[in-house]
């Protein structure tokens, strides 16, 4: 099906056309069409226009308005204030255009798909071998998953990366470990993903410790460890088999933590630093052969113009430490070959923390003097800010240790799960429905807080706002979906129609208005990798929908047209509920 143009791009249309009659050398431009408390939409784009055509905006925005045609779509449009248009539609355009939606075959409700696709690369969810995942984690994760969501849902091609913490100095000692304690990793298989994938982290975790303080305390372990180090980037076949263990150990565990997160990660995404290995040396060639690294000490290196340290001395991006050793850095701008010249990216997206912000400004412009990125491939990091503690410090246990992240969902679950028992007052739930709404409530809190302020910001992580039945949280609109769903069962036959003849109630204008916008909506969200701009919308529909509710009886309405009517806007509401809450990557219960 065809898309459903908006009724903002097609009232645009109507005034740009106007404009374009009255003002003939200043043809297409752009009136500034905002959604208004005063009527409908104000139109404020006249101001500059006449400024520029040095014409009285005033007068201007008369000649506009005799050559607006009202009548299907536009109701009524007046001159207001210092040249601004208030623009008031026609009920039967509200009604028609959200049945046009509603009729969307693709179940897109009538959202286009891109004219242009690219292709996009994004690295998120890139979590540590052999390490417990933390608060970090959950934000690229979720901030992540839902980019992918709303980017593929444009038409964009995505290609996911997780970039995993699986090569480095500390595998020698973690393999040297092993091999002198071999079953330190071996468990019985637990009972599901959940169990074995505990089991593994904590054989994973307690090697670790044991291997570190075995490091710090023995010496000769030490040179045994680094002797490792070597016979693993040697590519050693029993080092390597060795180091294969730990990745497929901390995998079991990703994974469970995953499934926890109702985020589905595949293997082949899982392309960690050590899936650059081969690449490596032919980076630094590169670099190095085009001038853009020097050596200095050794070490090869790229300065900056614009990048010094505290002491006034330029800090260098080091691609190749003096003992010929590679770190992150030349990882990443391996990654950056791959992802362009490879996967044929366009853009490429990273999630991550904006600690590491310095790190990203100095590879991707590295990047940029190789040649590797240009105006058409271009880079870009979704930093992230901070989860805070209710104290607003960065987010630590009791006894300051980084808050385990599975921790911290089940008790995200079990808060839930309590408030989910709580409202069932009527006792219609079974205890497994219980879990199982806990879930999900509980998880969409914890990604909703993340996802509902802009990903730069810190937020505090506070369950009791998180699970709060009152406010800006996902449970708020899972009730509202809920609402929805137990209004369309107790319909029973009748069912939702659209009457376009029927004149709107106030409530059920403002509600038909904001549905119609989520397209744009979604686009915004998607050009400026902003979740928040899609939760932002879906609470106010929430809102909307609530005074919707309060001040229109559906069920009780006056006429058998007005009941279908309501009906088909409780419908498209949840529909669209579902959808944007789908794209940010939580579900809406059926009931709760
Ligand atoms: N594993 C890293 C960490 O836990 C994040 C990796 C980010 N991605 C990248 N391409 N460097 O901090």
């Amino acid at each position: 099906m065809a898309p459903v143009t908006s009724l903002t791009a097609s009232v645009t249309q109507h005034l740009t056309d106007a404009l374009t009659s009255a003002l003939p050398e200043a043809p297409g431009v752009d009136p500034l069409l905002r959604r208004s408390d005063r009527a409908d939409f104000q139109a404020n784009g006249i101001l500059a226009l006449a400024k520029k055509a040095k014409a009285n905006p005033r007068e201007l925005a008369t000649q506009v308005v005799s050559r607006i045609v009202t009548g299907d779509v536009i109701k009524d449009v007046e001159v207001s204030g210092p040249g601004f248009l208030n623009i008031t539609l026609t009920d039967r355009a509200i009604t028609e255009n959200l049945a046009a939606r509603a009729a969307d075959p693709d179940a897109r409700l009538g959202v286009p798909h891109a004219e242009h696709p690219g292709t996009t690369v994004i690295d998120y969810a890139q979590p540590n071998v052999a390490k417990e995942m933390h608060v970090g984690h959950l934000r690229s994760a979720v901030i992540g998953d839902s980019v992918v969501q709303l980017l593929e849902f444009t038409g964009e091609n995505v290609v996911r990366r997780h970039h995993i913490g699986d090569w480095g100095t500390q595998f020698g000692m973690l393999i040297q470990y092993l091999e002198e304690h071999p079953h330190e990793l071996d468990h019985k298989s637990g009972e599901d993903l959940q169990e074995s994938g505990q089991a593994a982290m904590s054989n994973l975790d307690r090697l670790y410790k044991a291997a570190r303080r075995k490091f710090d305390a023995d010496d000769e372990f030490k040179t045994r460890a680094r002797r490792r180090v070597v016979d693993l980037q040697a590519g050693d076949p029993t080092t390597l088999a060795m180091w294969q263990k730990f990745v497929d150990e901390s995998k079991i565990y990703f994974f469970s933590v995953f499934e926890k997160l109702d985020m589905e990660i595949r293997d082949p995404d899982i392309v960690g630093e050590s899936g650059y290995n081969d690449m490596l040396a032919e980076t630094c060639r590169l670099l190095e052969e085009s001038g853009v690294a020097v050596r200095s000490e050794g070490a090869l290196c790229v300065f900056f113009d614009d990048i010094k340290g505290p002491d006034g001395n330029p800090v260098p991006l080091i691609v190749q430490k003096s003992d010929g050793g590679y770190g992150y850095a030349a990882t990443d701008l391996s990654a950056i070959r791959d992802r362009v010249f490879n996967l044929k990216a366009n853009s490429l997206i990273y999630v991550v923390d904006a600690r590491q912000s310095l790190h990203f400004k100095m590879v991707f412009e590295t990047a940029r003097k190789a040649g590797w990125l240009n105006d058409d491939v271009k880079a870009y990091q979704l930093a992230f800010g901070t989860v805070l503690g209710k104290d607003g410090k960065p987010f630590k246990t009791r006894e300051g240790e980084t808050v385990r992240l599975v921790d911290l969902l089940d008790e995200a679950i079990d808060r839930a799960t309590a408030v989910v028992r709580e409202k069932d007052t009527q006792r219609q739930l079974s205890e497994e429905e219980i879990a199982e709404r806990g879930a999900q409530v509980g998880i969409g809190a914890v990604k909703y807080a993340d996802l509902s302020t802009s990903a730069n910001r810190d937020y505090k992580f506070d369950l009791d706002q998180m699970v709060s039945l009152n406010g800006d949280t996902s449970v708020y609109l899972q009730y509202a979906y809920a609402r929805i769903q137990s209004i369309l069962r107790k319909a029973g036959e009748v069912r939702p129609a659209a009457h376009p003849e029927l004149e709107l109630h106030e409530a059920e204008r403002a509600l038909g208005l904001h549905l119609d916008a989520f397209a744009e909506t979604l686009a915004e969200a998607a050009a400026e990798y902003a979740p928040h701009k899609l939760a932002a919308y879906l609470y106010q529909l929430a809102s909307l929908y609530t005074s919707f509710y309060d001040k229109c009886p559906v069920l009780k309405a006056e006429t058998p047209a007005q009941v279908e009517n309501r009906l088909f806007l409780c419908d498209i509401t949840a529909r669209t509920l579902h959808q944007g809450m789908a794209l940010l990557g939580i579900r809406t219960p059926e009931r709760l």
